[in-house]
């Protein structure tokens, strides 16, 4: 028996709540009868290093997107994420600031930040920021005061003394990881103490129990929405606070997790003192509220949250906000990535494995809210590398589908996959910080590689001789000049997608999925007066054939609109939804005649 899942889709502004069926999971819908822009977006992330280089020094800069504000686009998106811009050492690439309130020099300067937003804007374009609240560079001037107890800095960062043992050996406070392998606490000579670095020893951690570092943060996001972005992707948001010390002063130490034997490991750990405290919860609604308070004053459209957040999905689900406060708008739907096998390798995955992905989220979201989907982003293998490459389109299918908010990593479009990195090129710390034998556990590189334009040299990413990071060599054929030629290419098809999502039934329908033994995963968006769509994917390696009419509620025949590379469908052929044959892999969108 296949599962069914009916939804009504919570963007549905004006309609009913619908009666769920058959062990349905149904949710009320929005109350409200407007649909804020966000809530049908179409997201891109760019990793500003990786995307285009415009001075020829192998490294992408500002101006490089700016040149590229077009290509955006003509892709449909609604609102650009940048990864970090912000002056850096560049330990973790940008996720280290040493200047919350600057350019990096290799990415240009704030007059590129500006004309960037100018020209987006010109476009319609938005453009949302990295904050990454959690921790700054030790290059900070924040820690160097804090470093020299300069008054004001003293407690801005997680001190403590530590312990000296009967042998007289310096101990850490605790037992803490940090996520870059070792321990969490660094000894600092001039000051005589151990500060807390919950990432690499580069990346102290900010005490958010000091309301002056509260108040700096605040500042940081004033600043940049002064500057014209439209909201904020908001990094390793659960690690912003520790629990207490005791009376004594002491730290708890963690338990072991039992997942690994590598005492390095950050999941040697359970994070329960370090990770997911309610205090976080609140200051993510505090950064709402002053996203509310400044358009409030300054107008302009809704400021926008996203959340990074691994951590389990009823605190996840929290981030959305409870009944009396409001919280981020996106709390990162990531079970396309930890979800499925949970070994990140899906590429067995069956049909049932997506309807479970689908319904973590769609089950547990609280209603009326939003719901998004990722597929992927540059601390994660390719889509393609974790899905299987005959799934690309599938998986872009399904991110351009499902309802709610779509986040698609620069490269997904054109079906970038990962490169492995030999450990002499590695440059990720979580891979630097191991060793030869193990990094490939750790890095994530693979990802983050040069984006392919072109089948020219360094794939029109650079004139350089060389880049930051090796080019795919795929990219004589994946590029994106190549895949706009071709009459049909994983960025036609995204294409496809974009224009189909502009639908009235994509943008407000309801949902109904259900998985078809093994092999069929289909998808019905439907909307009351407008054209119904299936989405029909064999996500295995055998042929079948199918009958969705019952579980669907759907009847007679539906035309071809997509077809996914795998597929020999034309574009209008006809099918009967209860007699539908789907080759090994293959992957349709038809709509109702
Ligand atoms: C987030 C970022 C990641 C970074 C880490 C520390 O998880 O996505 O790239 O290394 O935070 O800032």
């Amino acid at each position: 028996m296949s599962k069914i899942i009916t939804l009504l889709l919570l963007l549905a502004a004006s309609q009913q709540p619908t009666l769920a069926c058959d062990g349905v999971i149904g949710q009320t819908a929005r109350t409200t009868t407007t649909r804020d822009w966000w809530q049908s977006a179409q997201f891109y992330q760019i990793y500003p290093r990786s995307f285009k280089d415009s001075n020829g020094d192998g490294i992408g800069d500002l101006p490089g997107i700016t040149s590229q504000l077009d290509y955006l686009k003509e892709l449909g998106v609604t609102a650009v994420w940048l990864s970090p811009i912000y002056t850096s050492p560049m330990a973790d690439f940008g996720y280290d600031i040493a200047d919350f309130f600057d350019i990096q020099p290799e990415y240009g300067t704030l007059d590129d930040f500006d004309n960037l937003i100018q020209e987006a804007n010109k476009r319609d374009l938005k453009v949302i920021l990295d904050f990454v609240p959690n921790h700054s560079s030790d290059e900070n001037e924040w820690f160097k005061k804090s470093v020299r107890r300069e008054k004001g800095y003293e407690d801005y960062y997680m001190w403590h003394d530590g312990y000296v043992d009967d042998a007289g050996n310096r101990l850490p406070p605790s037992n803490w990881l940090q996520g870059f392998r070792g321990s969490a606490w660094e000894w600092n000579e001039q000051r005589q103490q151990y500060y807390l670095h919950q990432f690499a020893v580069k990346q102290p951690d900010l005490n958010y129990r000091n309301p002056t570092v509260v108040a700096q943060m605040k500042r940081v996001l004033k600043y940049w929405l002064d500057r014209g972005v439209a909201g904020f992707r908001i990094d390793a948001v659960p690690w912003c606070f520790e629990v207490l010390p005791d009376a004594t002063g002491r730290y708890p130490d963690e338990p072991k997790s039992g997942y690994t034997d590598d005492p390095d490991d950050s999941s040697y750990l359970l994070h329960i003192y370090t990770q997911d405290q309610p205090e976080t919860l609140d200051m993510v609604y505090q950064w709402r509220q002053l996203l509310e308070d400044y358009q409030r004053i300054h107008g302009g459209d809704t400021r926008v949250l996203l959340t990074e957040a691994w951590s389990p999905l009823d605190y996840v689900m929290k981030f959305y906000g409870n009944r009396t406060v409001e919280g981020a708008q996106m709390p990162f739907n990531f079970q396309f990535i930890v979800g499925g096998n949970g070994d990140k390798n899906n590429t067995q995955l069956p049909a049932s494995g997506f309807v479970k992905i689908i319904s973590s989220w769609l089950d547990n979201m609280p209603a009326e809210h939003t719901a998004n989907w990722v597929m992927g982003n540059h601390d994660q293998r390719r889509v393609g590398s974790r899905y299987g490459e005959q799934r690309i389109d599938t998986m872009n299918m399904l991110q351009m589908f499902l309802p709610g908010v779509s986040i698609t990593y620069m490269g997904e479009e054109i079906g970038m996959t990962d490169l492995d990195i030999s450990w002499e090129d590695s440059r990720d710390p979580a891979a630097c910080n191991s060793n030869s034998e193990i990094y490939e556990q750790f890095t994530r590189d693979p990802a983050r590689t040069p984006f392919q334009w072109s089948n020219a040299e360094n794939a029109g990413f650079s004139t350089n001789s060389t880049t930051w990071l090796p080019i795919n060599p795929n990219y004589v054929t994946v590029n994106v000049q190549t895949e706009k030629a071709a009459t049909k290419s994983h960025l036609t098809i995204y294409n496809q997608l974009v224009a189909l999502r502009k639908t009235k039934t994509l943008q407000l329908g309801d949902v109904r999925y259900s998985a078809f033994g093994d092999n069929i995963l289909a998808i019905k968006r439907s909307l009351k007066n407008e054209k119904t769509y299936l989405l029909l994917a064999n996500v295995l390696n055998s042929d079948a054939t199918v009958d969705v009419t019952r579980e669907l509620k759907v009847s007679g025949n539906f035309k071809t609109i997509i077809s996914n590379m795998i597929s020999t469908a034309k574009e209008g052929d006809v099918i009967s939804a209860d007699n539908i044959l789907l080759k090994a892999y293959e992957a349709i969108v038809v709509e109702s005649e």
